[in-house]
């Protein structure tokens, strides 16, 4: 009882204390009790009941789920579907070939019928989302132990799934908030007929690639189009000829009016993971142990991969997709950890962690959190540190080490399950394995290999070191090339004739092959001497922070508080503003097509500009997608806290209008996961104008933008 009454005082008095704005990734369903005021009182015109209702059409029936893994928005009433470009990029390398490459050239379907089928790729809508906490919590008393405690809960939310009458394509997702203090209930619609309309080239939509991935001021058109299908009745169906494009409830009229410094906008998207309820030991340990081991293996490995793709073009064009995903969070890691540091970040955790003390000072049991907080992250920082290490080392950096994973999986199917089982994983293992070998040179790996089988050696507790390794360590090149050289794994040729073996001996092969038994040495040893002492005291941790999220409601009850991200809907909102990065720096908050210019290098992989935009850029043929200053803008600035996952989310002004798309963060606010700063985390996003000026202009596909609703709210 008592929990669910604290949740309700915290909502009343959501107003007495604000949040600087622009820091939280808010729940759409709490909008009218925590946000709709201070949301009008930045500039918004719309209600909360505009944003979510589930009695009309509003804004989220305009968000959609984009493969589980990005955000994208109906922007017409024909179903037109728009996210990035880099949450397209798969879709659209598969239907790239050396004579009609899409990554290349772009793509731009005249007709319905040539728009481009995507089998596996969803697009889901959430339907209608509700607070079950009271009957997810049912039962659950504070003397359980955390193993009864979720036993009871699992019981409950089955027991809650069961409860809702569901059609076919449609699903309830239930997930914990708060660390496990409130649950709620999603009620999605997925549709899996979702079709590639659009793709500007590379050349725009990757402008800058990995050189300004992270990078403020940015000029890419990181995005593309698609079409969501439906079945006779608008409802979801299957991929079939027959279906008609989708006729959606809402869908967000563009605005050509543009954005200025202090502008309202809002995200609405699926933001990933964040950590914003951290204690300070757990900040400390990130900055000083986790991202600097991270950060350290994969410079080695970026190096040496660069170093080869330079080298030879066929290695760039196979390594180049593996390279972005590295560098990605390498250089988000190195911005976060700089961010931290450069707003003190530790030093804010620990002034707040004492005004919490002094707050329950005549309550021992809830004072006792933080000290046992930070005895439990001391006892488990050698086993996170050295399970971070094996990650990156074994599964993420050496690629053929990371074979062993599915060959081990392969081999569990045959002894468990037998021959069939056997037999249709197989079939997954040869379609992995041709990607895999596609992209694969053995002597780039092997050095990677030599590199960091090293670097483990030299920083990794000798306790959790394969006896193997450790000899191997005498000269580790040495090894590297033996093992390498007798592995099947190392050759696609060998190792496809194991896999046409008959399973008994493919799988003796396989056991016998060094690298498998390397690689089944050391993650046993990870797994019984690291993961199991890991996940004892990680359960602890999960539980001491649940009890620590519930004080920090009840010790600051005027205060808001957002719950961390967990890949369902929310909205941030903010204000369009440039930053200061550093000293004597300020950036403007929107850049324009002449910076695309400035930055053009001809024949260069990352800023090759195409011929036609500059043509265009040259004779200026905006059309009404210009800015008051009469250049194309390309990107601007926003203070919304955003993250992994809203890539593709749109940007919405203070009327409900599209007028951007968000992709990226600045490197300097990438530490807005564990520690929001008004000063320097800023969202990026692609400005509306741009991605019509691209579609209709260089495209010369202006039968999709008679689909869609131009509006000018500014001059209203
Ligand atoms: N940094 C952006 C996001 O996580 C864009 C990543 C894709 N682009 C790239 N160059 N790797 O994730
Ligand atoms: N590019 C990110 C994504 O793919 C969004 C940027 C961020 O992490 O904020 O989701």
């Amino acid at each position: 009882m008592k929990k669910c009454r604290f949740f309700v005082v915290f909502i009343l008095l959501a107003f007495a204390n604000m949040l600087c704005a622009g820091e939280g990734m808010w729940l759409p369903l709490l909008l009218k009790a925590l946000n709709e005021e201070e949301m009008q009182s930045m500039g918004m015109k719309l209600t909360a009941e505009d944003i979510y209702s589930i009695n009309k059409g509003s804004l989220k029936d305009a968000i959609v789920h984009f493969g589980g893994f990005c955000t994208s928005e109906i922007i017409s009433d024909q179903g037109l579907l728009l996210t990035n470009h880099h949450c397209g990029y798969s879709a659209i390398q598969s239907h790239s070939s050396v004579e009609n490459n899409l990554l290349k050239d772009g793509f731009w379907a005249k007709t319905n019928s040539d728009e481009l089928a995507n089998p596996g790729l969803f697009a889901r809508f959430i339907d209608r989302m509700e607070d079950v906490t009271e009957k997810a919590l049912m039962g659950v008393t504070d003397d359980l132990s955390s193993e009864e405690r979720q036993s009871i809960i699992d019981k409950n939310l089955d027991a809650i799934k069961a409860s809702y009458e569901l059609s076919e394509f449609e699903d309830v997702i239930i997930r914990p908030f708060y660390h496990g203090n409130q649950y709620f209930s999603f009620v999605t619609v997925t549709y899996n007929d979702v079709r590639l309309v659009g793709t500007p080239p590379e050349s725009i939509g990757k402008f800058g690639s990995d050189t300004d991935n992270w990078v403020w001021p940015r000029h890419t058109g990181d995005f593309a189009l698609f079409r969501i299908y439906a079945g006779p009745n608008n409802e979801p169906a299957n991929y079939s000829e027959a279906n008609k494009p989708y006729n959606p409830k809402h869908s967000l009229p563009i605005s050509l009016d543009g954005v200025e410094e202090g502008d309202f906008t809002l995200v609405f998207g699926f933001p990933g993971r964040t950590n914003q309820y951290l204690p300070s030991s757990a900040v400390e340990q990130i900055v000083e142990t986790l991202n600097p081991a991270k950060i350290s293996i994969r410079d080695s490995a970026l190096k040496i991969i660069d170093g080869h793709m330079r080298a030879d073009e066929s290695v760039r064009i196979q390594y180049a997709s593996k390279f972005a995903r590295v560098a990605n969070y390498w250089k988000k890691w190195i911005g976060e950890s700089q961010g931290l540091v450069s707003t003190g970040a530790i030093a804010k955790k620990k002034k707040f962690e004492e005004e919490f003390l002094n707050k329950n000072a005549d309550n021992p049991e809830i004072r006792s959190i933080l000290p046992r907080f930070e005895k439990l992250y001391k006892a488990n920082e050698e086993y996170a540190f050295t399970r971070d290490y094996y990650s990156e080392v074994a599964s993420r950096n050496i690629e053929l080490l990371s074979l062993t994973g599915i060959m081990n999986r392969l081999i569990d199917r045959y002894e468990n399950n037998g021959r069939d089982d056997y037999n249709s994983y197989l079939q997954r293992v040869k379609g992995y394995l041709e990607g895999f070998y596609k992209n694969y040179r053995p002597e780039i790996d092997r050095e990677v290999f030599a590199s960091l089988a090293k670097m483990y050696v030299e920083n990794v507790n000798p306790l959790y070191t394969p006896e193997s390794l450790k000899v191997a360590n005498r000269d580790m090149e040495n090894f590297a090339k033996g093992l390498y050289s007798q592995s099947s794994f190392a050759d696609p040729n060998k190792m496809m004739g194991i896999l046409s073996l008959p399973p008994e001996s493919a799988i003796e092969k396989i056991k016998t092959d060094p690298v498998f038994m390397l690689g089944t040495e050391w993650s046993n040893l990870i797994d019984a001497k690291v993961n199991a002492p890991y996940n004892r005291n990680k359960t602890q941790i999960d539980e001491l922070q649940r009890k620590y999220m519930q004080a920090i409601i009840e010790t600051f009850p005027k205060k808001r508080f957002y719950p961390d991200a967990n890949s369902t809907m929310r909205i941030s909102y903010g204000q369009v503003n440039g930053y200061q990065p550093r000293d004597g720096v300020t950036y403007m908050p929107v850049t324009y097509l002449n910076g695309v210019i400035e930055k053009y290098k001809p024949g260069d992989y990352e800023f090759d500009v195409h011929p036609k935009l500059i043509e265009l850029s040259e004779s200026k043929d905006f059309g009404e997608y210009a800015d008051s200053n009469g250049d194309i803008p390309i990107c601007f600035l926003g203070s919304n806290h955003t993250t992994g996952g809203n890539s593709g989310s749109p940007a919405i002004d203070a009327h409900g209008n599209l007028i951007g798309l968000n992709f990226d963060r600045v490197w300097e606010g990438t530490m807005s996961d564990i520690n929001y700063d008004k000063s320097i985390c800023r969202n990026i996003m692609v400005d509306a104008r741009y991605v019509l000026f691209i579609v209709d202009k260089f495209a010369g596909a202006g039968h999709l933008i008679k689909e869609m609703k131009l509006v000018h709210p500014k001059a209203n």
